[in-house]
């Protein structure tokens, strides 16, 4: 397949997949004129590239994860049924944390109280800075009490 066709059935740009291919996560061959010609299984590969990154995988970890693929053959089912089982935990991970944005806006929308005590959109003086990088309330911490 060409790349136009991979990325049409992929719903991948094809600057995304020439991105995924300089990070060995897919690979295609050339032809005489130098065009990447890519074998339909890609197809597969993409998909699981795609839904990792969905999960929250980034793409080290994406690519330790192809790494363990037997070399040389078509995945098969089992192969990657291997793959998933290890994710049962980054998924409730995620799980987690999406049910925990979707309750702080529900609660948040329409309030505008932006109390110091539960509101996660409040951080005033970016104190949550304290706690770690990234919007630490909305992945469970709780907000710091009020000082003084
Ligand atoms: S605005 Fe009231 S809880 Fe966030």
């Amino acid at each position: 397949m060409t790349i136009g066709e991979v990325a049409r059935r992929s719903g991948v740009a094809s600057s995304a997949l020439r991105f995924y291919e300089e990070r060995g996560l897919i690979q295609s061959e050339r032809t005489g004129s130098g065009h990447r010609r890519f074998r339909r299984e890609v197809l597969r590969r993409i998909a699981f590239i795609v839904f990792a990154q969905r999960v929250g995988l980034t793409l080290a970890e994406i690519t330790q994860e192809l790494d363990r693929l037997p070399p040389g053959h078509t995945p098969s089912r089992r192969d990657w049924a291997l793959l998933s089982s290890t994710w049962a935990a980054r998924i409730d991970d995620r799980i987690g944390e999406l049910e925990r944005l979707k309750a702080g806006l529900t609660e948040c929308i329409g309030c505008g109280c932006l109390s110091l005590d539960r509101c996660k959109l409040a951080n005033p003086g970016d104190r949550a800075a304290g706690l770690g990088p990234g919007p630490r309330y909305w992945i469970g911490d709780r907000p710091l009490a009020r000082r003084g």
